[in-house]
């Protein structure tokens, strides 16, 4: 796309957006003082820090549905603000600490034609036991509960991490997020899940999660992001919980 057309976009996205919301302002016979009650909650929200937590649990998922249009590859889904680039490679493991039970990840990746895919970087990361990420709790490095995982020459891995607990998606549940999901009459847990980043060259990134059988949280996420396709019974080998995954990648664009 040319300068000029990347302009012309911006204008049309942002004004359509402006239109909308003035559509809903007009329809609803919104007052001055609800204008100004939502004004301040967003000023609320940027003082609290929140403006991506709120982003990512009201609009990511769209944006993955709308990826989903052009893709025939495994489902995209919501990256969430706790992603950092500079996670360690691993190997076998995953760093992990305080009482956790382990989770042993194996995965294939594949292409559309089945064949599989060397050498595709996994960055994998995901909640303690407390329901904290690191790089974001003070309690533990960041290297520990992230890593990127390569894949063998039959496009597999096998690495082990832990079972994440579940999590209020808005750490202080009386915060400006939590309180506009109140107000909606949602609720803020996010269920279990696990995060997932594939990049390989030459293939779409694909930024997915997986989510667990039977978890009390499944039919609620207040981000929605839970799908059929991405939810995984685990399995039980020597002890170890295990969730098995196929990944299809889909060509870059
Ligand atoms: C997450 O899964 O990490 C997440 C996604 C959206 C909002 C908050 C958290
Ligand atoms: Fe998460």
């Amino acid at each position: 796309m040319s300068g000029l057309e990347k302009q012309q976009r911006a204008q049309t996205i942002v004004g359509d957006i402006i239109n909308a919301i003035r559509d809903v302002l007009r329809k609803h016979d919104v007052t001055f003082n609800e204008y100004r009650a939502g004004f301040m909650h967003l000023i609320g929200l940027a003082k609290a820090g929140e403006v991506p937590l709120v982003l990512d649990c009201f609009l990511n998922q769209t944006i993955c549905d709308i990826e989903m249009k052009t893709r025939q590859g495994s489902r995209s889904n919501v990256e969430g603000p706790y992603f950092l680039d500079d996670a360690p490679m691993v190997t076998d493991a995953i760093k992990v600490r305080g009482d956790t039970l382990p989770l042993l990840i194996r995965c294939q990746v594949k292409d559309l034609q089945g064949q599989p895919i060397p050498d595709v970087i996994t960055d994998i990361w995901f909640a303690d036991s407390n329901g904290d990420y690191s790089g974001y709790s003070e309690d533990f490095p960041k290297d520990y509960f992230r890593g990127k995982v390569t894949t063998d020459s039959d496009g597999k891995y096998a690495v082990m991490g832990s079972i994440p607990k579940e999590y209020p998606m808005a750490q202080d549940e009386d915060g400006p997020t939590g309180k506009i999901i109140e107000l909606l009459g949602g609720q803020i847990m996010r269920p279990q899940h696990v995060h997932f980043k594939y990049l390989k060259e030459g293939y779409a990134p694909l930024t997915t999660q997986s989510y667990f059988e039977g978890e009390k949280y499944l039919n609620e996420d207040p981000v929605g992001g839970v799908f059929e396709d991405l939810t995984h019974q685990l399995k039980e080998e020597n002890g170890v919980a295990v969730l098995d995954l196929d990944v299809v990648l889909d060509p870059a664009e």
